[in-house]
């Protein structure tokens, strides 16, 4: 899909990967929607670009899902573009695992998706299509100790984003999937870890070196994933990664 005059949702658009798409799609043209939790940024975010809509919403939480799709067709009267961005890391070792955290981390990263997608579908479908973009992970495609939950999560997002392709052919409605590689943004520092039981302290620390990644390839930028994902929105491939080497470890 060309992104110009699209009307784009990109959710945990206040930082990293989601500000990124943000902006590139605006200068190309889209009408962006900016959601996040974090009023102060998005306002100052949407102030430097032309005609886009800060919308405060927690993506945990069904009543802000729903009005921010609501909001939306309320300032543009139509959604082309979801793309389900908004998300949080979680480390632990499957005996450590926190059902709690786990539960509520499930409610940002796999139910937020899925109601924002299933307020969009019957929009789109009016609209005669429209195209969801789930953003995943490469950590889906992989099993690492340690990583299960964060993993798990993810792996869910994506095999709910490929069902529903399939689903939605029919209504020329597309659903992709994105593996994100390591991206330099704040997702460590934000990741919860079993033995902090809080946020994560990992700071700026490059990912590369942070504890358990071992040595790896560098990280991408998030301009650099941002581009990825564009190219993505241009060919409606049902899978998007970050990197052509990843595709050797998808569903190995
Ligand atoms: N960076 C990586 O290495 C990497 C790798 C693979 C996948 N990913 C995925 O990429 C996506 C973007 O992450 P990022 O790297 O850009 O991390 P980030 O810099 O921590 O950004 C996370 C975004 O999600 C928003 N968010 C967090 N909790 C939210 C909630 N409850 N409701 C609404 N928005 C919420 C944050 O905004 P507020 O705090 O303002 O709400 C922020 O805009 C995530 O889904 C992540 O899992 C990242």
């Amino acid at each position: 899909m060309d992104v110009r005059d699209k009307v784009v949702i990109v959710t945990g658009a206040s930082s990293g990967i989601g500000l990124a798409v943000a902006k590139l799609l605006a200068r190309h043209g889209a009408k962006v929607a900016l959601a996040a939790r974090s009023k102060d940024k998005l306002e100052a975010i949407a102030a430097g670009i032309p005609g886009s809509l800060p919308v405060v919403a927690d993506m945990s939480r069904e009543r802000d899902v729903a009005k921010m799709v609501s909001d939306v067709l309320g300032r543009y009267g139509r959604v082309d573009i979801l793309i389900n961005n908004a998300g949080r890391g979680y480390d632990a070792p499957v005996e450590k695992i926190r059902p709690d955290a786990f539960r509520a981390l499930f409610e940002l990263n796999v139910v937020g998706p899925l109601v924002a997608m299933q307020h969009v579908i019957p929009v789109m479908r009016r609209q005669g299509g429209g195209l969801i973009v789930n953003i995943s992970s490469g950590l889906a495609l992989m099993t690492l100790p340690g990583m299960s939950p964060y993993a798990a999560l993810k792996s869910a997002l994506g095999k709910i984003s490929l069902t529903a392709r399939a689903e939605l052919d029919g209504d020329r409605i597309r659903v992709s999937v994105v593996y994100p590689y390591i991206t330099l943004t704040g997702f460590e520092a934000n990741t919860i870890r079993h033995d902090e039981e809080t946020q994560g302290d990992a700071g700026d620390a490059a990912p590369d070196e942070a504890e358990g990644h071992g040595p790896l390839r560098p990280p991408d930028t998030p301009e650099y994933l941002a581009e990825v994902i564009l190219k993505g929105i241009g060919s409606e491939d049902a899978e998007i990664f970050a990197h052509d080497w990843m595709r050797n470890m998808a569903h190995a």
